[in-house]
């Protein structure tokens, strides 16, 4: 029974005080959808503060009790478990109110401030907490109402104020840059909690565990044993109503700059020397430097962007990208992009690192795969030949959560037949279908005021010049034929080749089991 007993680290989690959360955008779709179903569930779960309020602020005339009634019809749709327990709503309903108020407009933080003092405690009052559910050109707008008002104060004493935001931080380096500047004339850096939802996902969370909990992988974890890695982010969606923003983004900077970063600084850092915050962002922000940035000159041959056109996408027809409303119908954004980055340090030196992300592709999929080099010795090599490169341990992100590892075996018989096989892991089996949505874990660590899963400033800004080495290399030019993949295909075959002129070829993501 021994080795079934769970560790559990619960006193490393910082403690939850009563506060008040202020939710800007509060009729957008990421409040229905996301914030609203997490809080309620972290409510059911008794793992809110022992007392607390949630406040919308939002443009459209509503009551607290209309704005309840949407907010409940909505967890119908959107709720992880059912039926929603109208008990445990109930007692999380009336905690609710909602503010009516423009953005830019001194007085409505005046009315939210009034609002905020006439709550019964000082906790309430003071311990607060910002979520801008609303466009990054709001950011630094709402930061500097709040904190004229006095809500966002950068030298509160035995309470706290932090801003919660979500990407995309800027649209590069200089824009990203900029924003962090203004957002820190109103808050320290300790007071943003920027979100990669990403990091609130349990199976990336696990990658640190996986490897610094255990001691077999991590002798394995460099180069001499790493023939290459491959990171896949693939969605079956194409942007589905979300062409105006595409337009804008495009998949390098809506998924490659951010998840897919995270995802490889998480599987390629060094041990940090605590779960704190800092050592684990330092750690990120130490490898994020040091991955190659890109000449232009060198970015066709390390980096390939694709477009969708129609196609056929698990036999339902999809339309091409071109063809989405608010898409330019000469457009030349990305909706794949496939690149081959080095990391220049000890531990990697050489070891090609293949990332791949895209819209109509084949399978909703995100995994990353670790290709351990061919075994040494030319036992078995004359017959079975490639059969050998058979090592790879794969890290299922989603769906099908879960961690393989596949190796070579003898096929039961007389005779001597080879062929790789796995052996599994499964977080369905293991552990049950419960899994918490990433929002729950991310608002309550922003709530707790652990940062650990939250992007510092300076990891954006690596980021941001790791994808503007990229973009420098295709400014200016347009998407060529080669470029474009009919919809559910993995990408141009131009992605191939990026493996294949080493020999190397990308695997598709496992097959649900
Ligand atoms: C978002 C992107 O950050 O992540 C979307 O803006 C993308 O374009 C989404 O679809 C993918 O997230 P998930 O959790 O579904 O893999």
């Amino acid at each position: 029974m021994d080795e079934l007993m769970t560790c559990r680290l619960d006193h490393i989690r910082k403690a939850v005080e009563p506060c008040t959360l202020v939710i800007f955008g509060a009729s957008g779709d990421l409040t229905a959808r996301k914030l609203i179903p997490a809080l309620y569930h972290l409510a059911k779960d008794g793992q809110m503060p022992e007392d607390f309020r949630i406040v919308g602020f939002a443009r459209r005339e509503k009551s607290a009790a209309s704005w309840r009634a949407e907010l409940r019809a909505a967890l119908e749709s959107f709720s992880r478990s059912h039926p929603v327990d109208s008990a445990v709503w109930a007692g999380f309903a009336e905690r609710i109110d909602y503010c009516q108020g423009d953005m830019a407009d001194a007085a409505a933080y005046a009315k939210l401030a009034g609002m905020i003092r006439d709550f019964p405690t000082e906790a309430l009052q003071q311990n607060l907490l910002f979520y801008l559910a609303t466009s990054p050109s709001q950011f630094s707008v709402v930061a500097g109402h709040l904190h004229e008002a006095q809500l966002l104060r950068r030298d509160a004493q035995g309470c706290w104020q932090r801003l919660v935001i979500e990407k995309p931080f800027g649209h590069d380096l200089d824009s990203a840059r900029v924003l962090n500047h203004e957002l820190t004339r109103f808050a320290h850096e300790q007071q943003v909690f920027r979100i990669d939802h990403y990091l609130g996902k349990e199976t990336v969370q696990n990658i640190l565990t996986f490897r610094f909990a255990n001691s077999i992988f991590e002798r394995l974890w460099h180069r001499d044993a790493v023939d290459h890695i491959q990171i896949t982010v693939s969605e079956k969606l194409g942007v589905s109503g979300r062409g105006g923003y595409y337009e804008e983004a495009g998949a390098l900077r809506d998924m490659l700059q951010n998840h897919l970063m995270q995802v490889l600084a998480l599987v390629t850092m060094e041990p940090p020397v605590s779960l704190d915050a800092e050592p684990v962002r330092d750690e990120k922000v130490k490898l994020l430097s040091a991955v190659r940035r890109l000449q232009p000159g060198q970015v066709a041959s390390h980096v390939v962007r694709g477009q969708y056109r129609e196609g056929f996408v698990g036999g339902e027809a999809l339309a091409a990208y071109r063809a989405e409303a608010k898409v330019n119908p000469l457009s030349n954004v990305e909706t794949f992009v496939a690149a081959k980055v080095f990391i220049d340090n000890w531990r990697w030196a050489g070891v090609p690192i293949y990332l791949r992300t895209g819209k109509a592709m084949p399978l909703s999929a995100s995994e990353v795969r670790v290709q351990f080099k061919a075994p040494p010795h030319v036992l078995f090599a004359a017959q079975c030949g490639p059969l050998l490169d058979a090592n790879a341990l794969t890290l299922r992100l989603q769906p099908n959560e879960g961690i393989s590892l596949r190796f070579t075996g003898k096929v039961p018989g007389v005779g001597y037949g080879l062929r790789p096989v796995r052996m599994d892991f499964s977080y369905n089996s293991e552990f049950g279908a419960y899994t918490p949505e990433a929002y729950e874990r991310l608002l309550l660590d922003a709530i707790a005021g652990d940062a650990t899963l939250f992007i510092r400033r300076d990891e954006v800004e690596q980021a941001w010049e790791i994808a503007d080495s990229i973009r420098a290399g295709w400014d200016g030019r347009p998407l060529e034929k080669n470029e474009f993949y009919a919809a559910g295909n993995w990408g141009p075959h131009l992605a191939d080749e990026l493996l294949t002129q080493s020999g190397r070829a990308w695997r598709e993501p496992l097959p649900l089991t």
